[in-house]
């Protein structure tokens, strides 16, 4: 294993750095294969493949965590298997087995280690499992073939970082319709947001907020985060719809804003035209950790919520805990930490 040299482990930001280790198995006639780490990161497959065409392929995205210890630990791997499998049922892709996505995970950190980033850098190494459709296909139909791999890269901050507000616009494009594939974590809903992002990074915001496809009166995401508010009375809310990623930390932040803070937390509609009802809002995802909303641009006016440059109270307990859980200097609950060494 090589030793990352010169590595900036307090400014990564959030882009791709190929290291030493990936997991690939292979799906075909039924059956996965054992799969095997390789070092080659490059994948080649038919031209013909279903997921260049007709974006037949799913993926995901969590974290491992060097303790103050110096410990290794993942965050809650189990809810992104089962999360895949969701995935692949929406795309006719032959699920990916619980036991066989942990441990494709727990191999590729094990395998990179070195990459892990110190505790107190606010680094941490990003898992990319995936899986696409391949071999020969010319016909719009599910792929005979499979492949499911597992990569990793140091990451630092995906907004701004730690706990500066950043600004959204409310876009009038939608990521996903209303009994479509949003639920689901496939290629597709993001395709579908680019033009969107560019369009609000064009403008000096951070993303953009996705109302909901039918109306388009209610919050669903914040790019590709989800969204909470705390209301002037102090209760987390977060929204629910089919048409929302089912975002891990946002299922763990409500449990954390109950459990941890003695916080009233629902799921229910935040309407966009009722903003005044919050307190502090924020996104909430593993790339985006928990990103202070300053403000949201709707109909030409920035509506801002606890301050542009300043962290609201809560967001920033809800910060502290998530985070002290997920780097092990805070006891998580039963089930949420996968040692990895
Ligand atoms: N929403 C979208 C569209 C995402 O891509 C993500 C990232 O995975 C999230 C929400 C947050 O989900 P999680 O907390 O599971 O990372
Ligand atoms: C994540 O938070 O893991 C995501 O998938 C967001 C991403 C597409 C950068």
């Amino acid at each position: 294993m090589s030793e990352p040299a010169n590595i900036d482990w307090e400014n990564l930001g959030f882009r791709y750095m190929k290291t030493d280790f990936r997991y690939i198995s292979k799906w075909k006639d039924g059956d996965w294969d054992e799969g095997r780490l390789v070092e080659d990161n490059q994948i080649c497959i038919s031209e013909a493949s279903s997921v260049f065409h007709y974006g037949q392929g799913c993926f995901e995205g969590l974290k491992a965590y060097r303790t103050q210890s110096g410990t290794i630990q993942l965050f809650r791997v189990d809810q992104n298997a089962k999360r895949m499998q969701e995935s692949c049922r929406r795309g006719i892709i032959p699920p990916v087995p619980v036991g066989k996505f942990i441990d494709a995970c727990l191999r590729v950190v094990k395998a990179n280690k070195t990459y892990v980033p110190p505790y107190g850098t606010g680094g941490t190494l990003y898992l990319r499992p995936f899986v696409i459709g391949v071999g020969d296909l010319i016909g719009v139909s599910p792929a005979p073939e499979y492949i499911f791999s597992v990569f990793c890269t140091p990451v630092g901050a995906y907004f701004k970082g730690g706990l500066t507000p950043v600004n959204f616009t409310v876009s009038g494009y939608d990521r996903a319709a209303p009994f479509g594939t949003g639920a689901a974590k496939m290629g597709g809903n993001y395709a579908a947001s680019l033009m969107p992002h560019e369009l609000a990074k064009r403008r000096g915001f951070a993303d953009c907020v996705y109302l909901d496809p039918a109306t388009h009166t209610k919050i669903e995401e914040v790019g590709a985060a989800n969204f909470f508010g705390i209301t002037r009375d102090g209760r987390f809310v977060t929204p629910c719809s089919p048409s929302i990623l089912p975002s891990v930390t946002r299922k763990s932040l409500l449990e954390v804003a109950r459990g941890y803070l003695g916080i009233a937390a629902e799921e229910r509609d935040v309407f966009i035209d009722r903003l005044d009802e919050l307190s502090e809002a924020g996104a909430c995802g593993t790339a985006a950790v928990i990103t202070p909303i300053g403000g949201i641009e709707y109909r030409g006016r920035l509506h801002v919520f606890f301050s542009e440059t300043e962290v609201g109270p809560v967001t920033r307990k809800l910060y502290d805990t998530l985070t002290g859980i997920q780097f092990g200097d805070i006891e998580a609950p039963e089930g949420w930490i996968f040692k990895v060494e």
